[in-house]
């Protein structure tokens, strides 16, 4: 999918053969990885459209339609759930992970064929994760193997980017925002070896190959505040006081929001659900003081190839991450309450979650993925206005249809969900676009992340 120029046109002619020969091989490494990390992208982003978001909007329509949550079986809800989070999210993060971390962290290049039989095992993994929930054909020795292959797919990413250290020398001195992306990381292993050991206990007991729902509800805490939340704040405090000309971070506040934040994890697994919330919610207001969004910015934001209005998007979404742990702690506080769970799950995965990859994902992933630049901002602001109305209306009509405030509700939840389908189709559009015109730029590869 590459269309990069062949690297000899772009040395300066001035070189010697051996700075020539280093750069070349620099610039193949480079070209390698632009295409591993694009393979990824448009992996996450053929998840998030067919087995992800289609079959929530179908659900979301099916539960409508007849006005009862409980209409749909709870292993299609899962699948859908479970393609988003790792199908989707998952498999951009790991695809990112592995293009920047080495960079950022100065570590020795891995091998690339560790980055490709990564890819083939999580994909493997995740899409027979969905087939084993959607038609139940040999589950119970599916549902397992699709659990096995994602844990062993993380931990080739692990390895590669955790431990290669560069030849003889100490590697960068661990920045705050490197700890977040840990924390991360940790919420991620834990998910999935939740996974595997549920989805044994199915096999080997169970008539469906659906979590039943108490467990659900905990796994969810784990792996949407557990490894969503704090990854989207590592990869924030990084990138996001530069892109938006932030005052410096508050390296102290910023652990302290991960630290609350991974106690909130710990008691919501645990069935604690108030004291979770209440952790979860203070932990992202640690988050947002520590990034300082809301202050006024010390330098004007760095919006070219993007559209203007990419931090006012930003700040929005860590709206919604704030509007996500208030609603956890009515959720909690009023006990079996299907609609507000559901308002705080989706204001966190769509408002919070989705947004920010809309944004950020846009800002990095064409210069990343062998220097484009984003084919339509504009198409970039039409999307982001379009994922914001819908989940406005998603989330105030899930409460007040689920929980029979109002009835006519019910007719507006597939309008939110037609309007976030046309959001997320025009995403995938913009980056496919960006990545199948020529780049512009190759040279000067190693300074880049
Ligand atoms: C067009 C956009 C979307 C629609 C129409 C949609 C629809 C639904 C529906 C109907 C449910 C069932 C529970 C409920 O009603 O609250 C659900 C659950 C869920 N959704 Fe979505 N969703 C969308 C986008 C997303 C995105 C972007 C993510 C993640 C990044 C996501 C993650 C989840 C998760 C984790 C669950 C819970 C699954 C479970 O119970 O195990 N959804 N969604």
């Amino acid at each position: 999918m590459s269309n990069v120029p062949p690297v000899a046109d772009h040395r300066p002619v001035w070189l010697d053969d051996k700075t020539k020969s280093i750069m070349d091989r620099a610039i193949a490494r480079e070209q390698s990885l632009s295409r591993l990390l694009m393979t990824f992208i448009v992996t996450g982003l053929i998840f998030m459209l067919l087995p992800g978001t289609f079959l929530g909007v179908w659900n979301l329509i099916k539960i409508s339609s007849r006005a009862a949550v409980e209409s749909i079986a709870p292993a299609w809800i899962q699948a859908h759930g479970h393609a988003q989070l790792f199908g989707w999210v998952g498999t951009f993060i790991l695809g990112i992970g592995f293009y920047s971390i080495p960079k950022l962290r100065k570590l020795k290049p891995f091998a690339l064929w560790e980055g490709w039989l990564c890819w083939g095992l999580w994909v493997v993994g995740v899409a027979s994760r969905w087939l084993s929930n959607i038609y139940p054909w040999h589950w119970r020795v599916l549902l397992p193997l699709s659990a096995a292959l994602e844990l062993v797919a993380f931990l080739i990413f692990f390895l590669a980017v955790a431990s290669h250290r560069p030849p003889g020398g100490a590697p960068k001195p661990w920045e705050p925002w490197i700890f977040v992306v840990i924390a991360a990381t940790l919420g991620l292993l834990a998910s999935l070896a939740l996974n595997l050991r549920a989805s044994i206990q199915l096999a080997l007991h169970a008539t469906s190959p659906a979590f039943p729902h108490e467990f659900d509800q905990r796994y969810l805490i784990v792996s949407t505040w557990g490894f969503l939340v704090p990854m989207v704040w590592g990869f924030s405090s990084r990138w996001l006081p530069v892109f938006m000309g932030l005052r410096p971070l508050r390296n102290p506040l910023l652990l302290m929001a991960v630290g609350l934040n991974t106690v909130g994890v710990v008691a919501g697994f645990f069935e604690r659900f108030t004291g979770a919330g209440v952790l979860l919610l203070a932990g992202a207001a640690m988050a947002v003081a520590a990034v300082r969004f809301f202050e006024p910015a010390a330098k004007p934001a760095k919006t070219v190839n993007v559209h203007e209005s990419f931090p006012i998007f930003i700040r929005i979404a860590y709206g919604w991450l704030l509007i996500a742990g208030a609603l956890g702690v009515w959720a909690a506080r009023a006990g079996t309450a299907p609609g507000i769970w559901g308002a705080s799950r989706h204001a966190l995965t769509v408002g919070f979650i989705a947004a920010m990859i809309f944004s950020v994902g846009q800002r990095i992933l064409p210069s990343f993925c062998g220097m484009h630049v984003l084919w339509s901002p504009r198409l970039m602001l039409a999307m982001l206005a379009l994922l914001m109305t819908g989940c406005t209306l998603r989330v105030v009509s899930e409460i007040l249809a689920y929980q029979d405030y109002a009835a006519w509700a019910w007719n507006v939840l597939p309008v939110s969900a037609l309007l976030e389908l046309t959001a997320v189709t025009l995403f995938a559009v913009n980056l496919i676009v960006t990545f199948l015109r020529p780049p512009v730029v190759v040279s000067a590869p190693l300074n880049r992340a």
